[in-house]
C-alpha cells in the first residue's frame, strides 16, 4: 500500500453532524482536518497533551508516537486515538469530541431533482433524487439528512435509504394525515422539482461487523437498514446478519422483494416479518420482540442496530434486559412522524 494512497475520514462531531476528509496515508488526520478548514479539537500536536483524543469506530491506522498521558494502552485497546498523531491505513470513522460549530463548520447544505416518485402502498411512498453534485456528498449507510419540504417552510428528517455508492439517493416516507412531507408527496410532488437539504447526521450509521448483527426495522425504520445492507451487498460480511421488519398493517409492507433479493446476494444475510394487525395474512403475528430470544441474540455476541418508532425502541430494549442477554452494542434510532428529527448520540455500549 502506498502511502501517498488518500482515504475518507468521517468526523463526528458531537452534535450529529458529519463532515468527510480526504486523508492521504502519509499525513495525520489533524493535517488532513486542516487543509479542510475543520478545526477539531487540538493543542500540543505532538501526542503529549490528549486533547484530540477521538474515538476510531471503524478503519485501521497507525496510532503514531504519543506519551502515556496522551492516551494510555487501554484507551488504545478500546479504540481510543489522536488524530494529531495518526495516520489511516483505511477509511475511518472517527467521533470527535468537540461540536461542529466548535470546530468551525457545520452540516453541508445540497441541492437536487426529483427523479422518482414511487407510491408502494396506501402508507407508504419513497422518492428519489438527481443530485447536482453527487460527489460533494458522502453519507455513512444509516444516516439522515434534513429536507426542506418543497413550497413550505418546513424541514423534515429521513434516512437514506440508499446506499452510500449509488448515484441516485433516496428515501422512504410513511404517509401521515396532515404531513408537511406527506401533502406534497401525495399531492404537488412531481418529476423535476428542486429540493434541497443539509447533512449527513447522526450516529446510526454501521459500524466494522466483527461479530453478529441483528437489524430491527419498525416501519419505515427499515429505510437506514437497507442502506447498510446496500453496503453489505459490496462489502460482504464476515459474520451473520438477521434482520427483523415489523410493521403495524399489512398495507405497510414495503421492500419484501428487495430483502429477498439482498439474501441472495450477501453471505449469511436473512430476515424475517410480523404485522401486528391481527386480521393480517403474514405468518408472524405481533411485534418484533415475539421473535427475538437469546439464540437470535447470539447470547449477546451480537451488534444490535434498530431504527423504529420510541415505544419500539423500548419493548425491544425491555424485551432484551427481560431475556438477561447484553448485547455487545446496541445502536438505535428513534423516529416520529412529522416531526424534526435533532441530531444526538444514539449507540450504547453495552
Ligand atoms: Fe495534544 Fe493531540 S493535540 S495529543
Amino acid at each position: 500500500m502506498s502511502s501517498r494512497m488518500s482515504f475518507q475520514v468521517a468526523l463526528n462531531f458531537e452534535d450529529g453532524i458529519t463532515r468527510f476528509i480526504e486523508c492521504r496515508g502519509d499525513e495525520t488526520v489533524a493535517e488532513a482536518s486542516y487543509k479542510a478548514r475543520i478545526n477539531i479539537p487540538l493543542d500540543c500536536r505532538d501526542g503529549a497533551c490528549g486533547t484530540c483524543k477521538s474515538l476510531c469506530e471503524t478503519g485501521s491506522y497507525d496510532g503514531g508516537d504519543y506519551i502515556d498521558e496522551a492516551l494510555t494502552d487501554d484507551e488504545a485497546a478500546a479504540g481510543y486515538c489522536l488524530p494529531c498523531q495518526m495516520t489511516p491505513h483505511s477509511d475511518l470513522v472517527l467521533r470527535i469530541p468537540s461540536s461542529s460549530a466548535a470546530a468551525k463548520t457545520g452540516a453541508a447544505t445540497h441541492t437536487a431533482t426529483v427523479a422518482g416518485l414511487t407510491r408502494h402502498s396506501a402508507t407508504t411512498i419513497e422518492f428519489t433524487l438527481d443530485l447536482d453534485e453527487r460527489d460533494a456528498l458522502d453519507f455513512l449507510p444509516g444516516q439522515y439528512v434534513n429536507i426542506a419540504v418543497p413550497g413550505t417552510d418546513q424541514t423534515r428528517s429521513y434516512s437514506f435509504s440508499s446506499g452510500p455508492a449509488q448515484r441516485q439517493i433516496s428515501f422512504l416516507v410513511r404517509i401521515v394525515d396532515g404531513g408537511a412531507m406527506s401533502g406534497y408527496l401525495t399531492g404537488r410532488a412531481r418529476v423535476g422539482d428542486r429540493v434541497e437539504f443539509t447533512g449527513p447526521m447522526g450516529s446510526f450509521y454501521l459500524r466494522d461487523l466483527t461479530r453478529p448483527a441483528l437489524l430491527l426495522a419498525g416501519g419505515t425504520g427499515l429505510a437506514p437498514l437497507l442502506s447498510m445492507l446496500e453496503r453489505m451487498a459490496q462489502q460482504p460480511p464476515a459474520h451473520p446478519v438477521h434482520l427483523l421488519y415489523g410493521v403495524t398493517t399489512d398495507q405497510d409492507l414495503v421492500h419484501l422483494d428487495t430483502l429477498e433479493d439482498y439474501a441472495k446476494v450477501i453471505p449469511g444475510f436473512s430476515f424475517d416479518h410480523c404485522v401486528a394487525d391481527p386480521a393480517s395474512t403474514a405468518r408472524n403475528k405481533g411485534f418484533v420482540t415475539g421473535l427475538i430470544d437469546s439464540s437470535t441474540l447470539h447470547d449477546g455476541d451480537v451488534d444490535v442496530y434498530l431504527c423504529g418508532p420510541p415505544a419500539m425502541v423500548e419493548a425491544v430494549r425491555g424485551h432484551i434486559t427481560a431475556l438477561g442477554v447484553t448485547p455487545a452494542s446496541f445502536h438505535h434510532e428513534k423516529f416520529t412522524p412529522a416531526t424534526v428529527r435533532e441530531p444526538r448520540q444514539t449507540a450504547e455500549a453495552a
